[in-house]
């Protein structure tokens, strides 16, 4: 998608190097960032530079490339493969994208491997672009019928940022916006805030600007107001794991918006590839939920008067507080998912009937 009028991808293997957006300097800096060994990978993660489940698998894929080219040896190989899967624990595509290069691997002698490590990256890359494009086709048709029956303005809510830059290109939540944009409907979106890293104001809101898409930051408790004055016509949010009883963990937040748009007959999508279902979870208890430092909450990060970057404390000093990263929507709360093959039911048979 555009940043400034110029197309990117949020990452790119060049000259033996991967390339990233540096997501924790946006909106306010546009710095890409080199890669070079798997342990940059890691931090990379781990600090949030590349954040959104699809793009942190590709990272992790990436990550593989340069641990080959740091050391060819396989035990190497297998330590930063461990590494790379407890990075981040929640999000599914990380393991995923693993494993599959693992498999991938396997048996490759080592004068071959880093030329099928870094076709495989890039597969995984290039397949993420095509299920992203085709999420949005498939999310195009219900914007298109809401548009039609509405005939006006159709308005979305979306949490976190599950847009192009959680992704490579495309988005998942954003690609049916996109699509719809392109198609000439008429789209504003409601970006909630998404407290603590501000996903939505930082990132989601800055992609949707270049791309000359109207969107409104919102506290993220506002949205239930808005939904019971009949300004939201449907929500789309993004997934980190998504178990086969068609539950959704996603971004801390998008639970209570579920139940928001359940009371109040607001249809309540969820956009994901199939590298985001965890086939062997059919129970949100056994999801590891990612506990993150509680200094995001109490810190805040902006441009101070003089246009720097600076990081304040906002709560009291002697007070604790909690950093769960992510919730579960139960499927019962879920009007479909959109996915790459199609829309279907949140449920096992659903994905089953689409996957399978
Ligand atoms: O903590 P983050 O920013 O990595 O969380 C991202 C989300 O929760 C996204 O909604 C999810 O990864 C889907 S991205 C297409």
């Amino acid at each position: 998608m555009n940043i400034n009028g110029k197309l990117h991808r949020t990452i790119w293997f060049e000259n033996s190097i991967v390339k990233i957006i540096d997501q924790t300097k946006l909106p306010h800096q546009f710095i890409i960032k080199d890669l070079k060994t798997v342990q940059d990978s890691i931090n990379a993660i781990k600090i949030m530079e590349v954040r959104g489940a699809p793009l942190i698998g590709v990272t992790a894929a990436y990550g593989l490339v340069l641990s080959i080219i740091e050391n060819n040896d396989y035990s190497f190989l297998k330590k930063s493969s461990e590494n790379l899967i407890a990075s981040r624990p929640t999000a599914i595509n990380l393991k995923w994208a693993v494993d599959r290069m693992m498999k991938k691997l396997s048996g490759i002698n080592s004068n071959e491997i880093l030329k099928i490590a870094t076709e495989e990256a890039k597969a995984i890359a290039d397949e993420d672009i095509n299920f992203c494009k085709n999420i949005g086709l498939n999310g195009l048709k219900i914007i298109e019928k809401i548009a039609e029956k509405k005939k006006g303005v159709v308005n979305i809510l979306t949490h976190c940022n599950a847009g192009w830059l959680a992704t490579i290109d495309w988005g998942t939540a954003t690609s049916p916006i996109y699509h719809a944009h392109k198609k000439g409907i008429k789209v504003h979106v409601w970006v909630d805030e998404t407290r603590p890293r501000n996903q939505g104001a930082n990132l989601t809101s800055y992609e949707l600007n270049e791309e000359g898409i109207p969107n409104t930051i919102i506290a993220d408790n506002t949205g239930g107001i808005l939904m019971q004055r009949d300004q939201v016509d449907m929500c789309i949010v993004g997934t980190d794991r998504t178990l086969s009883n068609g539950d959704v963990c996603n971004k801390i937040g998008t639970y209570l918006k579920a139940l928001a748009a359940k009371d109040n007959n607001v249809p309540f999508y969820v956009a994901l590839p199939s590298s985001t279902i965890d086939w062997n979870i059919n129970d949100h208890k056994k999801i590891f939920i990612e506990e993150r430092n509680p200094e995001e909450l109490s810190h805040i990060e902006g441009l101070d008067k003089d246009n720097k970057l600076k990081k304040i404390l906002i709560y009291p000093q002697k007070s604790k507080s909690l950093n769960l990263a992510f919730d579960v929507t139960p499927a019962k709360y879920v009007t479909g998912l959109i996915t790459e093959k199609g829309v279907c039911e949140a449920s096992e048979q659903g994905l089953k009937e689409l996957f399978k």
